[in-house]
């Protein structure tokens, strides 16, 4: 695990949806929606009051999320979109995916060696050599004066995050079904704890029942 560093970067949020055995998806990865109506609303509302979104080039290549706000479903008037942001080091993000459809702002994080085009309207952005560094991508985030990242996953995105130790607050819906093991992606695609001083710690900030599941928020705990 990393060691939580001083540079300025943006309050980073965590959400997704996992059923009740931390699944985020059915077998092989097809998207499961696994949020009800009234958890959307509260992803949509998180997503409004964010400066930009994060998904990694597997969630676009197995969900082709597009990534928007439904202001008419929070009851809002249309206003500012968050920037779309894929991370995509190896460039195998679909050019014909939603979220480069030129509706929103979009951005592909990405790594020098990473020669292909996007389309004309989506800008890249390049933090690291190999893969992206998610110190680095904040560092740049917040330069271009973005406050509050949502990283909606998936499964491996997350495990990068949990693993960097750098961020804020987590949510996690916890819908009423079972998926079973398999090939179907658990919520942190990442090396397991070796033991107790390894964990990602946690603190528990509250609980809300949202349609048939419950909705948990944690903020991490000192290392
Ligand atoms: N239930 C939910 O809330 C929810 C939300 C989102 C997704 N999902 C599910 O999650 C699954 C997709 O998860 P996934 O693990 O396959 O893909 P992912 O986490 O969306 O994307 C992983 C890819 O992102 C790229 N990447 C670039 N920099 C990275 C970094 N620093 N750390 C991690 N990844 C980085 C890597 O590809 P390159 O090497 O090419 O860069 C990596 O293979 C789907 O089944 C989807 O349905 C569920």
């Amino acid at each position: 695990m990393s060691e939580p560093d001083s540079r300025a970067r943006p309050r980073i949020w965590l959400n997704c949806a996992i059923s009740i055995d931390g699944r985020l998806a059915f077998a092989r990865g097809v998207r499961a929606r696994l949020s009800g109506p009234q958890d959307l609303v509260r992803v949509h509302r998180l997503r409004a009051e964010s400066d930009a979104i994060v998904v990694g080039s597997g969630t676009v290549i197995l969900d082709d999320p597009s990534l928007t706000v439904h202001w008419e479903e929070i009851g809002r008037l249309v206003g500012r979109p968050p920037t779309r942001i894929v991370l995509d080091s190896s460039g195998s993000a679909p050019a014909g995916a939603r979220v480069f459809d030129g509706s929103s702002p979009t951005l592909v994080a990405t790594v020098k060696s990473n020669n292909r085009t996007y389309p004309p309207h989506v800008e890249r952005l390049i933090a690291g050599t190999d893969r992206v560094e998610l110190p680095e991508l904040w560092t740049l985030l917040y330069e271009r004066g973005m406050r509050r990242i949502l990283v909606e996953g998936g499964a491996r995105v997350i495990a990068s995050v949990v693993a960097s130790r750098r961020f804020d607050r987590l949510t996690v819906y916890v819908a009423p079904v079972l998926i079973g093991q398999g090939t179907s992606p658990p919520m942190v695609a990442g090396p397991a704890a070796e033991g107790f001083e390894h964990l990602a710690r946690l603190r528990l900030l509250g609980v809300e029942r949202l349609d048939d599941g419950y909705v948990a928020s944690y903020e991490p705990r000192d290392p």
